[in-house]
């Protein structure tokens, strides 16, 4: 028996040496297999090209030369009479078959065009999953200390990272060649010398809010400041402060040191404590540097306090009515207190983070031990 249906079928069953309905039924089981293979070598081959197709058809149920019009005239017609009714039967079965198939297979194609040409969507297709992301560890930290802060009536409000030498400079107190300029050497921005730098603290904020806004005044101000550092471990030439400014007609030391101790407590636990060390900026009056037990040993002493059972906060003091004068506040009536602390400094303390680069890198192993 050959294997190619053209040859097998331009004989007769005669000739084939067919004389049973078992191997007639036999016979046409090995074309239906035959059949069926030659559509998936189509398929492989012919990737929605309607020739392919048309050439399969042709091939099968072409009514010249058609294997099954082969078959009807050298089998079914030839065939002896108590052959006939099985020859017949088989055909028809047969040629079902060829025909869903063929019908299957031009719509497989047909919605394969369409997905080339992007006239289906392919729902069968498992989607597209889209990681979500999380935040950074700094905008964390800044969202934690905008929460204690808002809680006891602060708001948010928000200034410019290119600002004025008034701003950032003289309006707080800190004329020209003052020595507190040597530590906040920063960037100017070119073609404007001396007229535009990047802001090297949030203060600036602090004169232009009570600028534009009556007493009383309470905000803290999130944001990105600039120095001319070297980078190493604890130094960028960015960084990112929370300023904090409260003024209005009765607000004292006790207030201050108050809302200090509140802050300890709500960042780094409610066993914290905090102490007060005399410190100096321009723009406040008594000045100090405000440190708090340390959240790792509770003040025994460890690595992380250095053995001193303290860590250093921020800066702070009640604003120096000197300030006032540049915003035509009445330093007779009012008082308040300001602080500026180092976001990224006050997480890596809290979460453990040794180097300040890890903060900006962007490697995802270091982000994502703080989802
Ligand atoms: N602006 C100061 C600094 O960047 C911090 C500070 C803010 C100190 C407000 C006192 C009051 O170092």
């Amino acid at each position: 028996m050959t294997t190619n249906p053209r040859e097998q079928t331009k004989q007769t069953l005669t000739q084939l040496g067919i004389q049973s309905p078992g191997a007639i039924a036999q016979e046409f089981a090995e074309l239906r297999g035959q059949f069926d293979q030659d559509k998936v070598n189509f398929i492989n081959i012919g990737v929605g090209d309607r020739n392919q197709s048309d050439a399969l058809r042709l091939y099968w149920l072409g009514r010249k030369a058609g294997i099954l019009s082969q078959i009807t005239n050298n089998w079914l017609k030839t065939a002896p009479p108590e052959l006939k009714p099985t020859v017949g039967q088989e055909l028809n079965k047969l040629k079902a078959h060829i025909e869903l198939a063929l019908e299957e297979t031009l719509n497989y194609f047909k919605e394969r065009v369409d997905l080339q040409l992007g006239v289906a969507e392919d729902l069968s297709l498992p989607g597209i999953e889209r990681a979500y992301g999380t935040r950074h560890l700094i905008r964390q930290t800044f969202e934690e200390l905008q929460r204690i802060f808002t809680a006891i009536g602060f708001s948010v409000v928000q200034g410019p990272e290119i600002e004025t030498p008034y701003y950032n400079f003289e309006a707080l107190n800190i004329p020209e060649h003052h020595p507190a300029r040597d530590n906040m050497d920063t960037f100017y921005i070119e073609g404007a010398r001396n007229s535009h730098l990047l802001r090297t603290h949030t203060s600036p904020m602090q004169i232009r809010t009570m600028e534009k806004e009556k007493p009383p005044v309470r905000i803290v101000v999130p944001g990105k400041v600039y120095r001319r550092d070297n980078p190493d471990a604890t130094h960028g030439y960015m960084f990112h402060q929370i300023e904090g400014l409260a003024v209005d007609t009765d607000i004292t030391f006790c207030d201050f040191k108050g809302t200090v101790e509140y802050f300890a407590r709500e960042f780094l636990g409610p066993k914290t404590k905090t102490r007060l060390r005399p410190s100096y900026f321009p723009f406040t009056e008594p000045s100090a540097e405000v440190d708090a037990t340390c959240h790792v040993c509770g003040g025994k002493g460890c690595r992380v306090c250095k053995f001193s059972g303290w860590i250093e906060l921020f800066g702070a003091g009640m604003v120096n009515p000197a300030v006032y004068g540049f915003v035509k506040y009445d330093p007779e009536r009012l008082s308040g207190f300001a602080f500026g602390m180092g976001v990224d400094r006050l997480a890596m303390m809290k979460y453990g983070v040794t180097e300040v680069p890890l903060l900006f890198q962007n490697d995802l192993r270091f982000l994502q031990q703080f989802p």
